[in-house]
């Protein structure tokens, strides 16, 4: 017996001192105090000793266990420094080198533009709403008067998520769901993702941004429209800017109109940017077609309103000087850092 637990524990102790991790010294712990350890299992087997031996042995062990927990235990202060002393060596900081600077973000041209939009618009008494990129047919198609196989919605344009649901093309859907939530009077913009399976170039892109405008009340005239944007042209652009109303169509609006500025560049006198013709097209508007209105239970003879829709990507591209669209969503930050 006294042998036997002479050999277990000069064999610990001679482990303990060989360690060099604490990893190991967890695994010597194991292997001698634990369940199955071997010094646990010598104090399980006193039961089988006579009575009168018991005494004596027990003592053997409990001594034996006693010196290998101080071992463990001194062993493991020292492997603990030993650790400590590798760990700080390896973090070592060198005050004396010069700091890193953190990286200062700066804004997306789109969002510069956007953030300037929202400031004219506002101070012109008009509140920022948004709405869902993915929408149904009804808001982006029919509730604005563009019904099933009309030509309009040319099938090529619009990304189809289900045969009721697309990715908005437009803005637009937002005067119809705002609408059909109030009453007039009624002055929203909407900024926001549009997206039409249109091939990248330098002036399209599958996923652009617009900024819809909306005014319903009574009395609102054509007048109101044409001086709403000339005040937000000149604010955006520059007091010198012309505004040129063109007759165009959309199934939306009646009387419809395209806007133009004078060119930003040469100032209306004909360059490469305004293809020589001296102005710049930069929105879509209109006074509310009567259908959209009843669409929404206004009666067209009580309110009336104007609509616009722009392209904030190509206004950003024209008052930053960008030629072309795909810098927009690279994300070079050789390109966005100059903003
Ligand atoms: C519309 O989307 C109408 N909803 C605008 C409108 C609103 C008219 C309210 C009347 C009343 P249009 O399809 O022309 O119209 O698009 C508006 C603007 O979006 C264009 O003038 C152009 O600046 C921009 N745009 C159109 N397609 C792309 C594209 N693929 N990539 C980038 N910009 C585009
Ligand atoms: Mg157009």
């Amino acid at each position: 017996m006294r042998e036997r637990v002479q050999q277990i524990i000069s064999q610990a102790l001679q482990e303990l001192d060989a360690t060099r991790t604490l990893n190991d010294l967890e695994a010597i712990r194991v292997k001698y105090l634990g369940r199955k350890g071997l010094i646990t299992l010598l104090l399980r087997g006193l039961g089988e000793l006579p009575p009168e031996r018991r005494p004596e042995a027990g003592r053997l062990i409990n001594d034996a266990r006693a010196s290998f927990e101080a071992k463990l235990q001194s062993r493991g202060e020292e492997l603990a420094a030993v650790e400590r002393e590798r760990v700080l060596a390896r973090e070592v900081i060198d005050i004396t080198m010069p700091g890193r600077r953190p990286v200062i973000g700066s804004m997306h041209p789109v969002t510069i533009i956007y953030n300037e939009l929202e400031r004219i618009f506002s101070r012109l008494g008009f509140e920022v709403v948004t709405g869902p990129e993915i929408e149904l047919d009804y808001y982006n198609f029919e509730a604005l008067n563009v019904p099933k196989y009309h030509p309009a919605r040319d099938i090529q344009d619009t990304f189809y998520v289900s045969e009721d649901v697309v990715l908005r093309t437009h803005t637009s859907p937002m005067q119809v769901r705002t609408m059909e939530r109030r009453k007039p009077p009624i002055r929203i913009v909407v900024p926001g993702r549009v997206y039409r399976s249109d091939a990248s170039d330098a002036s399209h892109s599958p996923m652009f941004h617009q900024l819809e405008g909306l005014a319903v009340d009574e009395d609102v005239t054509f007048a109101d429209l044409k001086g709403t944007l000339e005040i937000f042209a000149r604010d955006l652009f520059g007091p010198e800017t012309e505004v040129r109303f063109r007759p165009s169509y959309f199934p939306f609006t009646e009387p419809s109109a395209e806007v133009d500025i004078s060119c930003i560049i040469c100032g209306g006198k004909g360059c490469r940017v305004c293809k020589n013709t001296g102005w710049l097209e930069i929105l879509g508007s209109g006074m509310v077609h009567p259908n959209v209105l009843r669409n929404v239970g206004y009666d067209p003879g009580k309110v009336s309103g104007f609509a616009f829709g722009m392209g904030v990507d190509r206004i950003a591209m024209l008052r930053f000087g960008i030629d072309d669209m795909r810098l927009l969503f690279e994300n070079d930050m050789r390109f966005l850092k100059q903003f």
